[in-house]
């Protein structure tokens, strides 16, 4: 069990798996066969609880060098992006002592969120 503003962490997971719909979706447009997956995974121990979400999407690609620029408000690599989902994601994270963490995997885009209990 997490102690946590319910309305703000669902915003959180919303504003994630938004952004791996939309990069999934992306891919899509230039692969006939590509098979779209997003996974979530939830694991906990006596003082941590982590949630990993892996998609198979475009990826973070030249953004990996500076990866911590993709927190930034206004910071989109989309033609109709606003750039303000994962500030929000990060805001709300630091106000439930939690922690975030971006790696860029073979085909995709993984997501790390550590929150201390
Ligand atoms: N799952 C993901 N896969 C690849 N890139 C991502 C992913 N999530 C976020 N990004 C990158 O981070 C940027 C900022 O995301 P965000 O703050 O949600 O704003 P927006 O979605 O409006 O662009 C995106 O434009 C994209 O470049
Ligand atoms: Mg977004």
């Amino acid at each position: 069990m997490l102690e946590s503003d319910k309305e703000q962490i669902s915003r959180v997971f919303l504003n994630l798996i938004k952004n791996s719909i939309e990069s999934i979706n992306q891919k899509a447009q230039n692969n006939n066969n590509f098979s779209k997956k997003i996974a979530i995974e939830l694991t906990e121990d006596d003082s941590h609880i982590e949630v990993t979400l892996e998609d198979n999407g475009v990826g973070f690609g030249e953004l990996k060098n500076n990866i911590k620029d993709i927190l930034n408000p206004y910071f989109t690599t989309k033609k109709n992006g606003t750039g303000l989902g994962l500030s929000i994601v990060n805001k709300i994270i630091n106000d439930h002592n939690g922690k975030i963490d971006f790696m860029p995997i073979q085909n995709g885009a993984k997501i790390n969120i550590t929150f201390l209990k």
